[in-house]
């Protein structure tokens, strides 16, 4: 097979990183971009040699010259790009979240199985280089079996604005946006266990706390801080049948000290920090050994786990097989998100 002919789908501030490692890639061409935005479009053409620019991706899909699509649009564009991609025989890299509901995930599964085609969800916290240095350590039972995780990605003054703060447009604030990868980062590295029940809350207090000054944050490409209709922030206890939990929180803003990112996971015979800094903890003639790996990038690599992910891709395209990130992932993911925003409304536990 020749080189693989992609195109990508929402040229904002995520696509560079796509484009990035597309152009990276040596089996990987990069021949259509399309974005509602015409000049953006072009603007991303122009940088990275496409050939073609489209405004309406239903033109972009009936491309044949296009193999394969990112999707980096806005999480309520997933759903209905990502089943139109899988009908019209494309490959599919579709950003996360999957979507914004377990229905829109259900009707996306159903496509991506009818199509048959590589269909992989951007968990890319999965395809961190450090990831495969946990990984490695539990192959050779170092940490035993994990049972307890406990995520936080907290942000003070952290709402991207723009779209991300329309709930019709993201499907939901920090816990959908951000929360996604604390929770499948942990849920992935304990072994996807089934998930049994979610117990969460979501709280609308601060707002968006645009009047911060002196203070820089992510924002999207068309950063508008004048609505805002998703929650400031979201925690959660997550259980598993096979015993294993997850203690999660997230936030956009929050009377925090400090933004903070802690990922850790614990086992039977040690426990590893993966946010902020790779550490494993372990256990050796009855002392405590606190171990750090010497590796390049002690914290989240983002470019290179982003090559990793867009490698896989291209990888699974050419040889016909199952990306580590799946479709039946998303809607799992989908499940719990869910979930979590049905318990705080309804003010219990869910069963899933
Ligand atoms: N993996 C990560 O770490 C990561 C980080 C940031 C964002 N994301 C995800 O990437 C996606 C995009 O986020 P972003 O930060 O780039 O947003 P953005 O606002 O910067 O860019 C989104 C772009 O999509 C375009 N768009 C929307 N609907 C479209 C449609 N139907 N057809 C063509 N173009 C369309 C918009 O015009 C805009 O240019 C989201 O799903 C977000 O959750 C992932």
């Amino acid at each position: 097979m020749d080189k693989v002919r992609v195109a990508v789908i929402g040229a904002g501030s995520i696509s560079e990183s796509h484009l990035n490692s597309y152009q990276n890639n040596p089996e990987a061409e990069i021949v259509a971009i399309c974005d509602l935005n015409g000049e953006r479009a072009k603007a991303a053409a122009q940088k990275y040699g496409a050939q073609k620019t489209y405004t309406d991706y239903h033109e972009l899909l009936a491309d044949p010259e296009v193999d394969a699509v990112s999707i980096c649009t806005w999480n309520n564009q997933h759903a209905e790009i990502s089943i139109a991609a899988a009908k019209a025989g494309k490959h599919v890299l579709v950003e996360k979240p999957l979507c914004r509901t377990v229905e829109e995930a259900l009707q996306i599964q159903e496509a991506a199985h009818a199509g048959g085609k590589v269909f992989q969800v951007g968990y890319v916290r999965r395809f961190d280089p450090n990831v495969a240095v946990l990984q490695s350590f539990m192959e050779s039972g170092e940490i035993g079996e994990l049972y307890y995780a406990k995520a936080s990605l907290l942000r003070r003054v952290g709402n991207p604005g723009g779209w991300f703060a329309d709930k019709e447009r993201s499907g939901g604030g920090p816990l959908i946006d951000i929360g996604v990868h604390a929770i499948d980062l942990c849920w992935y590295m304990m072994g996807k266990p089934k998930v049994k029940s979610v117990s969460g809350n979501v709280y609308h207090k601060l707002g968006n706390r645009s009047h911060v000054k002196n203070y820089s944050f992510y924002k999207a490409a068309d950063y508008d801080a004048s609505k805002n209709t998703v929650e400031d922030m979201a925690n959660a206890l997550i259980r598993f049948e096979n015993g294993a939990s997850l203690l999660v929180d997230v936030s956009f803003s929050l009377h925090a000290k400090q933004d903070e990112a802690a990922i850790k996971l614990f086992g039977t015979n040690g426990g590893f920090e993966i946010d902020p800094a790779l550490v494993i903890v372990t256990e050796k003639n009855d002392t405590i050994l606190n171990i750090e790996p010497q590796v390049d990038h002690k914290g989240f690599n983002f470019a290179a786990a982003f090559q990793n992910e867009i490698n896989h891709f291209i990888e699974n395209i050419k040889n016909g097989t199952e990306p580590i990130a799946t479709v039946d992932d998303g809607v799992e993911m989908m499940k719990i998100l869910n979930g979590i925003y049905e318990s705080s409304e309804k003010g219990v536990e869910i069963q899933l």
